[in-house]
Parts: C-alpha cells; structure tokens; sequence
C-alpha cells in the first residue's frame, strides 16, 4: 500500500483512530506492537495534537507517565489490560523494567505551544520523569548519563551495540543477549534502573534527548536547574564530536560506540560546537543523506544493511527528530528531511521503518509514530 499526496494526513488519521485504545493510548501497531511503548506515545501524542485531538493528545501523555514512581522512573512499556503479558520477562508485573528516552519532555513543550491545556500534573511528572534520569542514573567519568540496556535508546539492534554480541550480530542471539542484560541491572530499592556494570554505554543520542527534553521543560518552567544540567551534558558531547567520522560518538568501553547513525547526530539539536558538520553528514548522498529521509546506518559502515532491523533502513521519529535540529537551527538540510519523511512514509504505506534508498515499508505496516509526517 502506498498512499497518494493530497490523501497523508486522512490516512494518518485512519490510522490513529484505529490504533486508538480505550485506556487512553494509542498502540503503535495492533498486531506488532499491542501496547503502550513510552517515546512511541510521545510521538502520538503529537500527532494527535496536529490532527486537532487536543484530548487524545494529553490522554496520551498521562497514560505514559502514569506508571511513573517514588523516583521519578517512567518505565517504557504499560501492559494495560494485560498485567501478566511477559511479566516473567520483566520480574514484575504491569510493566517494563527499563525505561526510553524522555521524549515527554519535548512532547509536553510542544503542546502547550500549539495552545494545548496540559495540565500541571502531566508537566510535574514529566520533569520527574527527566530528573530522575539527571539525579539517579549512573554517569560516566565524563559526566554522561548512562543506559541500563539498548532498548532503553529505542533503538534496539543498532549497529552500536555490536560490541555486546559475541561472534558478531546476529539478530537471534542478539535477542538472547539482551534478555540477559536485564540480570546485572542494579535498581533502588522500589526497583527503578540505575545502572548496568554490564552495559556502562553512554550513547551520544540518548544524552543529547535527554538534555534537550531538559531544556524543552525549563522553556516551560523557567527552572534553572534543568538548564545547567542540560548546558553540562552539552559540553560533555562537545568533547565527544570525532572529526575523521563526522560524528559523535558514545561514551563506553566499546568502539561500537563510534559507528555512524543517524542517532548519533541527535546533539544537532543542542547547540553543539560541530552541529554545522553534523547538518552536513545528514544531507551527505555518500553516507546517511537520501530521497526517503537520513538512512539508519551510515552507506559506508560494514554493518550497513538497507533491508534490516535498525542496520541501515530510515526510522520516522528519528528522522522527525533530526528535523527539528535542523529547522530550529535554520539549516536547509530540514528541508531535504522534512520531504524525506513524507516521501517515506507515502511510498511505505506509514511502515514503521523503510529503505532509505526505495522507500519500501519494513517491520509493522500501518505504525502510528509514521503519522509524524504530518508535522514536518
Ligand atoms: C521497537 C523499536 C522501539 C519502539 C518499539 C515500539 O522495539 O525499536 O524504539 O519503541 O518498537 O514501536
């Protein structure tokens, strides 16, 4: 299925209408996806705010960041109607044990831009949300904020994370690795992540999301605490910028941590020493820059595979996400990206990834976070 021009935003309200559940959320795909996933409904919520569903739009926010706890954790999958799904998995039941990165924080922003009512409650939790990750997660000697596992980034089997699967990726025993990951996370005692000695990553992107979730909320709030802390991460990914690749590269024991994403380029949206180079490698035909928005995985990596999960295809919200680096920066690569978006998300019929060269639809086909297209 491909849709045609003029008919975008009706498809994508097809879709979130059908994607939509009682409980207040929308799930990523009915059968892929069938339940609350954290940084998916903060896309959601965006997109519901762009098609004019102002209660959707806050239903979604409070939805994700009512499993919030003592601590200000956000855990990243709810199980709604359906506590004991993987509850083995997890250790407990109701949700996931990891988290995902704040996207609240821009999504809350945001709404209240566009004159949404959100209500006070909604903007405490998703400060909560952002300090917990401040205040309580581990960092590095850099002073960057650590994961506890690569679903936590959402971008679960990227080429990044290559130096935690024995014998080279696979996506099988990659799976296996992960599970196993969740063993040495060390929790508080309400059980909220706080570090992982077996998975000490720093990743440039999940940093840059969480300082400029930051700073989305202090332009909210007006508190100080949230910009410092943003401006200290910021410097701290100055300093992780490697001119010979055009990229940043995350802080951990593995060179993995150096290969070229287009999540890495995330500190764009800080105002980052080299975000002119990083605009620059985003627009690059040679490495990420293509017709259906920035591929996945750099054309030049060995790891680089246009067809496979998270190896090389154009991931939407990640692509929304860069565009938004670049159109606040007043950069005219946000052009390329903004049309990218909206020529993958056609041509895949709103897949949840694509090629980035032929914009085919890969993984769940309708998937809600493609409705950012309508934003762009
Ligand atoms: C996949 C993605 C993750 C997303 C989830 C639900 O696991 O890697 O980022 O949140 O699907 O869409």
């Amino acid at each position: 299925m491909t849709v045609p021009g003029d008919d975008l935003r009706v498809a994508v309200g097809a879709m979130m209408a059908a994607h939509w559940r009682e409980g207040g959320y929308t799930v990523p795909n009915g059968q892929a996806y069938p339940w609350q996933w954290l940084w998916d409904s903060c896309f959601h919520a965006l997109v519901w705010a762009e098609l004019g569903d102002d209660e959707r739009a806050v239903a979604e926010l409070r939805t994700t960041l009512a499993v919030q706890d003592e601590l200000g954790f956000v855990a990243h999958m709810t199980y709604h109607d359906d506590p004991g799904a993987q509850a083995g998995f997890w250790g407990r039941p109701g949700t996931s044990s990891i988290t995902q990165p704040p996207v609240y924080g821009h999504a809350t922003a945001e709404l209240v831009r566009r004159g949404v009512a959100v209500p006070d409650d909604v903007v405490g939790r998703a400060v909560e949300g952002v300090r917990f990750l401040l205040e309580h997660r581990s960092r590095t000697r850099e002073g960057l904020v650590t994961v506890v596992h690569p679903w936590e980034t959402g971008c679960d089997d990227s080429p990044r994370w290559d130096g935690w699967c024995p014998g080279g990726y696979e996506r099988a025993r990659f799976r296996e690795v992960k599970g196993e990951l969740l063993a040495t996370v060390e929790r508080a005692e309400g059980g909220a992540p706080l570090a992982n000695p077996g998975f000490a990553v720093a990743p440039a992107g999940f940093n840059a999301l969480v300082a400029w979730n930051a700073l989305e909320l202090a332009g909210l709030t007006g508190d100080d605490g949230l910009r410092a802390s943003a401006a200290e991460l910021t410097e701290a990914l100055d300093g992780r910028w490697a001119a010979d690749l055009g990229t940043w590269t995350d802080d951990g024991p593995h060179p993995s941590g150096r290969v070229r994403t287009a999540d890495a380029l995330l500190p764009a949206l800080l105002i980052t020493r080299d975000r002119e180079a990083a605009f620059a490698a985003l627009g690059d035909p040679a490495g990420l820059g293509g017709p259906f928005g920035p591929a996945g995985t750099d054309r030049r990596e060995p790891a680089y595979d246009p067809t496979a999960y998270w190896r090389g295809p154009v991931w939407p919200q990640v692509t929304y996400l860069l565009w938004r680096a670049a159109s606040s920066a007043g950069h005219p690569v946000a052009d390329e990206l903004a049309e990218g978006l909206r020529a993958g998300a056609r041509a895949s019929g709103l897949a949840e990834y694509w090629h980035p060269d032929e914009g085919t639809g890969f993984g769940a086909v309708p998937q809600s976070w493609a409705g950012l297209a309508i934003l762009v």
